[in-house]
């Protein structure tokens, strides 16, 4: 039996359905042909989120100790998307988007030590269900203002209701302390909207070289302590 609300929206969904069928290209139909591909990012998301959490704690099982500090997802937002093709020139449909954008299903990873990035890196890539699409090593070859992070692009499979749809996801692995520096320089650079003078980004970039440092001492500091 369907409460009486149940009914209403049952019929509400009816009328929209023979709404849409009829009028293809309206604009109802494109915002919720926009949230369906949002949706579909989601569970790009969530496929790798699960993949990662697995990692996680058969690691954290085996070696007792955590590879993965945080993992954060993120959609990126409709205005950003706009924003993103605007400037490269491109049209903005649906098609277009899914085709030039990497970065719609986005996945932070922050990792305790370096060597546990390449680690997780290595293991998500060796499932025989993940496409790697495109790696930038911004550890091994920082960009100019310092920034370092371990970059990927991956094409996962994802099952649908009726269809099965390779989606791709951009995954951000870094350390707790590039995530530090990465946070806070973005806080700075893009938030308040200032152009930092040179002496600043220097300043900046050489924060930024310190905290490799102090990231490479831990490395060897816990190695010293497992050869224990
Ligand atoms: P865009 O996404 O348009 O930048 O192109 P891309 O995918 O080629 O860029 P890239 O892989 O170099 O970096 C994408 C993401 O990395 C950004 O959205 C940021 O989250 C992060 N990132 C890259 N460079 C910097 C930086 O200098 N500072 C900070 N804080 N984050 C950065
Ligand atoms: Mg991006």
């Amino acid at each position: 039996m369907q409460t009486p609300q149940e009914l209403e929206l049952d019929q509400d969904r009816e009328e929209l359905q023979s709404y849409l069928l009829d009028h293809p290209d309206d604009f109802v139909t494109h915002i919720l042909q926009f949230n369906e591909m949002l949706a579909r990012y989601r569970a790009a998301s969530q496929e790798i989120t699960t993949k990662l959490e697995i990692l996680r704690n058969d690691f954290n099982t085996r070696q007792y100790r955590n590879p993965i500090e945080s993992i954060q997802t993120r959609i990126k937002r409709p205005a950003s998307i706009v924003g993103k093709m605007k400037a490269r020139g491109m049209d903005i449909t649906l098609e277009s988007i899914e085709k030039e954008l990497n970065d719609i299903a986005g996945i932070r990873v922050v990792c305790s030590f370096i060597d546990d990035i390449y680690m997780v890196a290595e293991k998500l890539l060796a499932q025989d269900d993940l496409r790697l699409i495109r790696v930038k090593d911004y550890i091994k070859n920082p960009k100019p203002n310092g920034y370092r992070s371990y970059h990927m692009v991956v094409e996962v499979p994802v099952f649908f209701l009726d269809s099965k749809q390779p989606m791709r996801v951009e995954i951000q692995l870094r350390t707790v302390a590039m995530d530090f520096w990465a946070s806070l320089e973005h806080e700075m650079k893009y938030k308040k909207q200032i152009k930092n003078s040179a002496v600043i980004s220097e300043e900046l970039r050489r924060c930024a070289e310190t905290i490799a440092e102090t990231d490479e001492k831990m490395l060897e500091l816990r190695r010293q302590i497992e050869a224990e």
